[in-house]
């Protein structure tokens, strides 16, 4: 898989992709990441990306031509989708990172400034993303976030599959607290359970540990999701708890 980035801050990426997972993937041939300065794309002595928007107002915005020219030189046939940055896209989630990880190539065009011809949303972008609602300055650093969750679903590139089957959201759920050494930290016990060696129980606790921190910190995410029987009956055992303490 494949990862174009258009920008006019090229030097952002440089230590953002020289470390960690990204890096061990790209080294091992599993993403490609591709960054390209939006500049070299200008037709113009003064290499300019920008100008002033039409029915005057502050600030300046994005020229088509040079964004254009971009796109359709690195765009390759196959499998591609081109994404525009912008706080105006759909919300970034990880089922579209889920998605996105099934291109061969994604072209990343990161918006600056006051925003960005609206030709380029209309006729060559295949999907505005925002990473939240919120405004930035630029596209950035939304697109090296999707990088990052977009690459957690190529295959290979997270150690074991099972890691990212287990990941807070790809069970729908928020994920289950996770304890190391020591077993008593400042009088602060690690929970018996994970010491039983019962795994059919441990996974049950995981589970409704998993289901009560969802309910108490991002209701909205069960509310939109399919309960198992299994589920229901900790969830209302869950609500029984609380009812009582
Ligand atoms: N550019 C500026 N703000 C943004 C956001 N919230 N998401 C994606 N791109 C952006």
């Amino acid at each position: 898989m494949r990862f174009d980035i258009i920008t006019i801050f090229p030097g952002i990426f440089e230590s953002l992709f020289a470390a960690g997972i990204i890096k061990k993937a790209q080294d091992k041939g599993m993403i490609e990441i591709q960054v390209h300065n939006l500049r070299d794309y200008t037709a113009d002595k003064y290499r300019q990306v920008d100008d002033r928007p039409y029915g005057g107002l502050e600030g300046m915005v994005f020229k088509p031509e040079p964004v254009f020219k971009a796109v359709e030189s690195i765009r390759q046939p196959g499998r591609s989708l081109v994404c525009l940055l912008t706080p105006q896209g759909e919300l970034f989630n990880s089922k579209l990172a889920e998605k996105l990880a099934t291109y061969r190539q994604v072209v990343l065009v990161c918006g600056r400034y006051e925003g960005v011809d609206e030709r380029v949303s209309e006729y060559l972008v295949d999907e505005e993303i925002s990473i939240g609602d919120y405004v930035l300055s630029g596209g950035e650093l939304a697109a090296a976030v999707v990088v990052e969750a977009v690459s957690r679903f190529v295959p290979g590139v997270v150690g074991r599959e099972e890691s990212v089957r287990h990941d807070s959201f790809s069970t729908g759920l928020l994920d289950f607290p996770q304890y190391t050494r020591p077993r008593d930290f400042l009088g602060h016990k690690v929970p018996s359970v994970l010491f039983s060696g019962d795994h059919q129980k441990i996974a049950r606790w995981r589970l409704k540990m998993a289901l009560e921190k969802t309910l108490a910190k991002r209701p909205d995410i069960l509310k939109s999701r399919k309960l198992s029987e299994e589920e229901k009956k900790l969830l209302s055992e869950i609500q029984e708890e609380r009812k009582e303490s």
